[in-house]
């Protein structure tokens, strides 16, 4: 007869692998929120950013600068506004001169100009009335603010692809604002963030003129970038002796054909999660295999957080619809179909066709998903929605058990 291992009670399995050392010193430097103090790979860009904005150090209330900052998912842009803002205003300081700098995702505020406003006003004032104000009249009584206050602000408009689809017109008022107030200073510069070029396509020519004369562009990561990057976290975060570096090679290569930071820092930091579960006394390449399995970019949960229950519940369907086809794409009223159904699963009224639209051009603006037009061997033409990111098993899996944990 065999003999069934005996059950652990919970308690124990977590008391017992919390006393087992760890290889991290300390998981900080690997989390998402993690400023880092350099930059490598991203010198050239930090510098001609600094570039574009001397005179409003050296003359301030001349000239407001207005650049725009594209590249691919993990390139850095985040950072390297971030990094860049954050040392600015310590080079500020000693000029006493007021500077300030604003990061918003506009993301979270869901491509709306009034809620990023109101977002930036709040750093200067509580007393504004809430209603009755236009996003314009917004821009004018932070503009006031800033001159009774005698402040410069940078305000970063970071994963911008949203304002521009939710209301690109928006972005002329911002652009422009000051160029109404004649003979006044200029007091509010602008960095602006998209992922995707091709979106500005869509603005009006001035716009789109003034954002693309400075640009920075930023390429995916070589290998030898990220290895670099992987390095300095992994002398900050593991304990002595316990990643080889041919291990840092190793992860640089698996995320190289992305070019994407971030997935490599998350593989870096999960390798080390599965070879402490195994009670490891370094990190190993089956380790790395194991993370590279489990991570994929859009299942990350900084890609989740913003997503609403109907953009899940869309994305859930078009899942299940491609898992059951094998197909590379589904069709737009195919995954209608299945929306209802997972509704209906999880007693939530669905929303109309419009607004299902409206969703799903959101998760395609996110880079969630991907839309194009049927051409041949459909009939008539309709929209085809598809995910590239994950294998659409893993997508659905990944929602199903979030379902599961939140629902009642
Ligand atoms: N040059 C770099 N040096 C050190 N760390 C970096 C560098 N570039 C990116 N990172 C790190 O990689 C991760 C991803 O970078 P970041 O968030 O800036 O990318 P992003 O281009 O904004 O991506 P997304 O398009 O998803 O918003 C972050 O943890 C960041 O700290
Ligand atoms: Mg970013």
């Amino acid at each position: 007869m065999i003999e069934k291992p005996a059950l652990a009670p919970p308690a124990e399995i977590i008391r017992d692998t919390l006393s087992k050392p760890s290889i991290f010193e300390d998981e900080q430097p690997l989390s998402l929120e993690y400023l880092p103090t350099r930059l490598p790979g991203r010198e050239t860009q930090l510098r001609f950013l600094a570039e574009l904005f001397r005179s409003v150090v050296d003359k301030p209330g001349t000239t407001s600068p207005k650049v725009l900052i594209t590249g691919d998912i993990g390139t850095g842009k985040t950072v390297l506004i971030q990094r860049f803002g954050t040392d600015m205003i310590r080079t500020a300081k000693p000029l006493k001169l007021n500077l300030r700098y604003i990061h918003i995702n506009c993301r979270e505020y869901r491509g709306s100009l009034f809620m990023i406003l109101k977002r930036v006003l709040q750093n200067f004032t509580t007393t504004f009335p809430q209603r009755g104000f236009s996003s314009e009249e917004l821009l004018q009584i932070l503009l006031d603010q800033l001159e009774d206050k005698n402040l410069h602000v940078i305000l970063a408009l970071d994963e911008a692809d949203m304002l521009i689809k939710a209301e690109g017109g928006s972005l002329y008022n911002l652009t422009r604002i000051q160029e109404e107030r004649p003979g006044r200073p200029t007091r509010l510069s602008l960095i602006v963030v998209v992922r995707e070029l091709k979106l500005l396509e869509g603005l009006d020519r001035s716009t789109q003129s003034t954002l693309q004369r400075n640009i920075i562009r930023l390429d995916r990561y070589s290998a030898p970038q990220l290895e670099t990057i992987l390095r300095e976290r992994v002398d900050l975060s593991f304990k002595e002796g316990t990643v080889p570096e041919t291990l840092v090679s190793f992860i640089a290569d698996m995320a190289a054909s992305q070019g994407d930071a971030r997935y490599a820092i998350e593989l870096l930091w999960r390798g080390g999660k599965y070879a402490d579960a195994e009670g490891a006394r370094e990190l190993k390449p089956d380790h790395v295999r194991g993370a590279a399995n489990s991570v994929y970019p859009i299942l990350r949960a900084d890609y989740a957080q913003h997503l609403n229950l109907h953009e899940k519940l869309i994305l859930l369907a078009l899942a299940r619809v491609l898992e059951r086809s094998n197909e590379n794409y589904a069709t737009m009223g195919d995954v209608e179909i299945a929306y209802r159904m997972a509704c209906e699963e999880h007693k939530i009224t669905s929303r109309a066709h419009t607004q299902v639209w409206k969703y799903v051009q959101n998760l395609g603006a996110s880079g969630v998903l991907s839309t194009q037009i049927s051409t041949a061997g459909y009939r008539g033409k309709t929209t085809l929605l598809g995910v590239a990111t994950a294998p659409a098993s893993a997508i659905r899996k990944w929602l199903e058990s979030g379902f599961k944990a939140t629902m009642p």
